[in-house]
């Protein structure tokens, strides 16, 4: 469905009845990569599917995508929703916005999942890649980022696996739109450092990581249990940085265990 959230036309799919779990996609793909978390938890949970400004089938609109912009998206689409407090769920991007999210919304954060992400800013190497990026996307369309983002977003093991996997990765990515590309590879850019929030976070956490994955170290997950006091850390063996896809059952049973202590809250 759509709606008019924050000054643009955001689209988003919203599932089953009970307590309400946003979960946010990272860069650069959109809701579908939580189908098989929908499929399994809006039996017992209304999951909420945004596909971020510019991305999937949400509008786009120039300019750079600051976390905190993408945050006050968030905070928009639960409040148009009325269902927050909500438990919510950032891969990787979605992550470093459910940073900026918490430092301004904690009130509506009832727990975090925090998958496949790190709290580090980029160093100034990363930053002007991202920007250079942002540049090649602006004169030639999405394929500078399918080149630099396919082949490290899965494991090997996962592509064997699953042979149709890597292109509907790359169809998400080929889809995104070129400001939304350039516009959250600048916000990514420009994102503050979390390494100051992690200790005063007080909702329970759950941490996903895949030991394979080629975009983001699982080390930075460990590094974020350690630093989280209420957090619990599960590693995916072999997976690489997109687990919701690669293992999409042993995500499930993680999360379904994990979500059973808000039962009691
Ligand atoms: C993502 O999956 O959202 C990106 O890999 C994050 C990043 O580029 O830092």
């Amino acid at each position: 469905m759509n709606a008019s959230i924050n000054g643009f036309r955001m689209h988003f799919d919203d599932a089953g009845k009970g307590a309400p779990i946003l979960f946010i996609h990272g860069f650069p793909l959109n809701r579908t990569i939580w189908k098989a978390q929908v499929e399994a938890l809006r039996k017992s949970y209304r999951v909420i599917t945004p596909d971020v400004r510019g991305y999937g089938e949400s509008e786009a609109t120039p300019g750079v995508y600051d976390m905190e912009l993408l945050a006050d998206d968030m905070a928009a689409l639960l409040r148009h929703l009325q269902c927050g407090p909500a438990i919510i769920a950032g891969h990787s991007m979605g992550g470093y916005m459910l940073f900026a999210f918490y430092r301004k919304y904690s009130e509506l954060a009832r727990g975090l999942i925090l998958v496949s992400t790190r709290a580090v800013a980029d160093a100034p190497e990363g930053k002007a890649n991202r920007e250079a990026l942002a540049q090649r996307v602006e004169q030639e369309g999405p394929q500078p980022v399918v080149e630099k983002m396919l082949a490290p977003m899965l494991a090997a093991a996962a592509i064997a696996a699953n042979p149709t996997l890597q292109s509907e990765v790359e169809y998400m990515m080929r889809n995104a739109s070129l400001p939304g590309l350039a516009g959250a590879s600048r916000g990514m850019a420009a994102r503050r450092d979390a390494t100051d929030l992690l200790s005063k976070i007080t909702v329970p956490t759950l941490i996903l990581a895949g030991t394979a994955d080629a975009l983001i170290p699982h080390a930075e997950s460990e590094k974020m249990a350690q630093a989280i006091p209420n957090a619990h850390l599960h590693l995916f063996e072999g997976a690489g940085h997109l687990l919701s896809m690669e293992q999409p059952q042993e995500m499930n049973r993680v999360l379904a265990q994990w979500l059973k202590k808000f039962d009691s809250l």
